[in-house]
């Protein structure tokens, strides 16, 4: 059902002239009253959602030039945890969960990218599993799509039966529209591999991400061969 209703957005935009806002990344059509009122909507309350003010205290557990990555930990104070669920919000959003309830919310770590304009432009969760089922590789079909291959790409992935062990469970990871290709995501892996068990960092293998989407997966499957 959402998927036909994107397509019919998709090509509505290419009708009108789509335009992509510079500061929430949202693609709409100016010309049309509809949307533009959803962007007005939609503006201001992604933009605070991922607003990031500092905090009294920030464990950070990475800094780079353009960023710093921080921890939100289930006992942190609450002004850390409402903002961790305020991103993750706006990450079940676009990713299309719907309040999807973290499997082991007590032992779920949230790693933030902070940019040095102050906004969260990234969030992954991790949390701990035992065991996980391969994503199995499947012929590309992503070239020349038409509406068919579209809906196949939307598809469950296929999975193994055999499940192998993990110890670390990606359920979220999720990077700001405008943000992407910059490596965010990339160091944001590397850092849950270095701190997410303490004293023991994890190699690629004993990582495992839950339902990938389409860019998840072609995402997953660079950091993993490399
Ligand atoms: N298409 C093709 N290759 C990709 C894509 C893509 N959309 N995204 C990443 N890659 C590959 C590229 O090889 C890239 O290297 P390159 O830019 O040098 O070519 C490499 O992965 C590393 O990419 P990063 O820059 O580290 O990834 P980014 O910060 O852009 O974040 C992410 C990737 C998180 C998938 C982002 O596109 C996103 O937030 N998408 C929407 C939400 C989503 O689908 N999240 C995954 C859900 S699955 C889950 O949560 C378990
Ligand atoms: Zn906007």
């Amino acid at each position: 059902k959402q998927d036909d209703d994107q397509l019919i957005i998709d090509a509505g935009q290419k009708q009108f002239g789509a335009m992509t806002c510079s500061s929430c990344g949202m693609v709409y059509s100016a010309d049309n009253p509809e949307d533009n009122f959803q962007h007005t909507q939609f503006h201001q309350r992604f933009l605070d959602s991922i607003k990031f003010v500092g905090w009294k205290k920030e464990r950070v557990v990475a800094e780079f030039w353009d960023g710093k990555i921080l921890l939100v930990m289930p006992d942190d104070p609450k002004y850390a945890i409402k903002k961790a669920e305020d991103v993750r919000r706006v990450a079940d959003n676009e990713l299309g969960f719907q309040q999807v309830a973290l499997s082991r919310p007590t032992q779920a770590k949230t790693y933030l990218f902070i940019n040095t304009e102050r906004l969260v432009v990234g969030c992954l969760v991790a949390e701990p599993i035992r065991q996980a089922y391969r994503v199995l590789e499947q012929p590309d079909r992503h070239k020349d799509m038409t509406k068919d291959d579209f809906m196949e790409r939307h598809r469950a992935w296929c999975c193994s039966t055999v499940p192998e062990q993990a110890l670390c469970g990606i359920s979220r990871i999720w990077v700001f529209s405008l943000a992407r290709r910059q490596g965010i995501a990339t160091r944001m892996l590397d850092t849950v591999r270095s701190t997410f068990m303490y004293g023991s960092p994890l190699t690629k293998e004993e990582i495992a991400f839950s339902d990938p989407t389409p860019d998840g997966k072609l995402f997953a499957t660079k950091y993993c061969n490399t």
